[in-house]
């Protein structure tokens, strides 16, 4: 089961992976290898490895082009970009992108998350420190108070804040004038926000889980920064066990080096990462525990589906919400899973996949 991970703006990452009630039960699998949240100890050499230039960023094309655009066109207007909302699952590049986006606009860059924004006070002091221009990310975003989110709100339109002085009677009001900024939202959780907020970002991106090119390319430049000798065949294994995300390629590509130095002569060849990471019992696909139980229960309960949402939910002890923002889009994007009208059915390949894992003792039970 996931631990809650300690969160490296200072918050505390949701417990969505955490699932209480469900027993990893059969299943014989690493599970913080491949899951998607950062953990306390990677704090230091993620930020080694993370990207400060669109151009060493690859992957997520749509967004990442739309967002070029726009910062060319804000530099060239001498104006703020518009405030923007990054979604999308943990680990594909939401705080990377706004710390970019920041460097690209030449501007300040201040990082703070909701959790840590408990009261007015607390975003009015970070808001009147601002410089012009400067990006302001609130990771987390779903996580605001009512109170501080509306408190945004006339900060985001006009850049004012209501402060008030004095208390009792004695109490005022007044307009505190902002410096232009650009509010980052990024969140995990999109469909929590409210509309009214939501629809005061003047673009709202969701990032989309990476194919195994870009994963190669992420994996390519990390190698050179830490020095590790690969082959692309090795980086493209490693690439296509990541789930589509760049934290996991990074953190698999490290384990990978360890097998490498120990059990070859250093170098990340295909066969060094399909032996290291079939020891480390990520599967080829590189689902993690929860992706394997929700498969595992359509095919053995269900009998392949279709099965309703809110049947699953009960059945895994976890949130209809997370299941479907967190896990779904993977499995989905994987061809393991279709929605259809009447619920969720698993796909031939979803079969194979689960076969294939009993047969190698990775699952024990269907
Ligand atoms: N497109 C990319 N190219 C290179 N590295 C990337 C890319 N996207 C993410 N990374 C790397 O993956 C790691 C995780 O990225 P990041 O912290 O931006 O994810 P996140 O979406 O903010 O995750 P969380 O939801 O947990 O906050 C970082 O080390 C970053 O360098
Ligand atoms: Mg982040």
């Amino acid at each position: 089961m996931a631990k809650i991970i300690e969160h490296h703006e200072g918050s505390q990452r949701d417990s969505h992976r955490d699932s209480p009630g469900v027993s990893s039960e059969g299943l014989n699998f690493n599970k913080d290898l491949v899951s998607p949240d950062l953990a306390a100890g990677e704090i230091s050499w993620e930020n080694q490895l993370r990207p400060l230039r669109f151009a060493d960023f690859p992957g997520q094309d749509t967004v990442k082009e739309k967002l070029q655009v726009f910062v060319k066109a804000a530099r060239r207007r001498q104006e703020p970009l518009d405030h923007l909302l990054l979604s999308g699952p943990p680990g594909l590049g939401k705080t990377t992108l706004a710390r970019i986006i920041a460097g690209e606009m030449g501007a300040g860059f201040k990082a703070t998350s909701a959790p840590a924004l408990d009261k007015k006070g607390d975003l009015a002091a970070i808001l009147t420190s601002l410089k012009p221009f400067s990006v302001l990310f609130i990771d987390e975003i779903h996580r605001l108070s009512r109170q501080v989110e509306e408190y945004l709100y006339t900060a985001m339109e006009d850049y004012y804040l209501d402060l008030v002085t004095g208390e009792g009677l004695g109490a005022r009001s007044m307009k505190f004038q902002l410096a232009p900024f650009t509010l980052i939202g990024a969140t995990t959780r999109a469909g929590l926000l409210n509309a009214p907020f939501r629809d005061r970002f003047g673009i709202v991106e969701r990032l989309q889980f990476y194919d195994r090119e870009s994963l190669g390319l992420i994996l390519h430049r990390s190698a050179q920064i830490l020095k590790i000798p690969a082959a692309d065949e090795g980086l493209l294994e490693i690439a296509r066990r990541s789930r589509g995300t760049p934290r996991v390629a990074n953190r698999l590509l490290k384990r990978v080096r360890d097998y490498a130095e120990v059990q070859g002569q250093g170098q990340i060849t295909e066969q060094i990462a399909t032996s290291s990471l079939d020891q480390l019992g990520v599967d080829r696909l590189g689902l993690d525990d929860m992706d394997r139980r929700i498969l595992s229960l359509i095919a053995q309960r269900y009998r392949g589906g279709p099965v309703g949402i809110e049947t699953l939910s009960a059945a895994l002890s976890e949130e209809k919400n997370t299941l479907e923002e967190v896990y779904e889009p993977f499995l989905i994007q994987e061809g393991l899973l279709v929605k259809t009208q009447r619920g969720r059915v698993l796909t031939d390949l979803a079969r194979r996949h689960l076969g294939a894992l009993i047969d190698s003792h990775q699952l024990d039970f269907f």
